[in-house]
């Protein structure tokens, strides 16, 4: 089985936002349901985003990054743009779930004891919790419960290992690292993109997924080129900064 094959197997077929009703509406119908019920879900996104929004602003930045760097590559592996819409909802919504964890932890800016990880480290499934009983989320929900999986199964909550692991959730994890290594905060500065792509490839195979690194530098490196400061998302109607130098 070629990659694209294999990656494409991975997806689960029933895209949340693809229409699976019958034949009793004609093509044209169709489209317009599907528009339709796309709109509610990306109303409902952003009406929950601002949530996020309000509650830790550079958390919802950091959202809406690894919504594009995810985005960024899965382009590069060439998934489709129905994959690619629910790609970027997934990212948006991977840390929904910290609105669930108290501010005393969230934004602290020192070290977190053991006891605060703990309880930060429950956000994925916190994610997953807020977003599973809309049903055109459920995927989503999914996606967000897996993105602190490690490849080789020392992971969390799941202990998931390799392919076991949502396609979607390996290339948020990935996305979400380098976002995190790469943005600047009040106590420090984010590491250039070369630096960090030395750091993603210095866990290929441990952390990350080994197929998966490649492609996200060779996309980053794409990017780069590009030289744009800023970037918009699908579906959120907002202008976003690039962080990374
Ligand atoms: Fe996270």
């Amino acid at each position: 089985m070629n990659k694209k094959k294999k990656l494409d197997s991975q997806i689960n077929n029933e895209l949340i936002l693809k229409s699976n009703s019958p034949t009793i509406f004609e093509p044209s119908q169709l489209d317009e349901l599907q528009k339709q019920k796309r709109a509610v879900c990306e109303m409902a996104a952003r009406s929950i985003l601002h949530a996020l929004d309000l509650k830790d602003s550079y958390t919802y930045g950091h959202s809406a990054r690894v919504a594009f760097y995810s985005i960024e590559l899965g382009k590069q592996i060439q998934l489709n743009s129905d994959e690619l819409y629910e790609l970027e909802l997934s990212a948006l919504f991977h840390d929904i779930g910290k609105i669930g964890i108290p501010d005393g932890i969230l934004l602290k800016p020192d070290r977190l004891n053991d006891e605060e990880f703990q309880i930060m480290r429950k956000h994925p499934e916190m994610s997953s919790e807020i977003l599973e009983g809309f049903e055109p989320f459920k995927n989503v929900a999914k996606y967000a419960r897996h993105h602190h999986e490690r490849f080789d199964g020392r992971g969390y909550p799941s202990k998931l290992k390799g392919d076991e692991i949502p396609l979607f959730s390996r290339i948020i994890l990935i996305a979400d690292t380098f976002d995190a290594m790469t943005s600047s905060r009040t106590y420090r500065k984010g590491l250039s993109y070369e630096i960090a792509f030395r750091e993603l490839l210095e866990f290929s195979g441990s952390q990350f997924d080994p197929y998966l690194v490649p492609e996200f530098i060779k996309a980053m490196r794409k990017e780069k080129r590009r030289n744009e400061k800023t970037f918009t998302l699908k579906i959120l109607n907002q202008e976003f900064k690039k962080e990374a130098a």
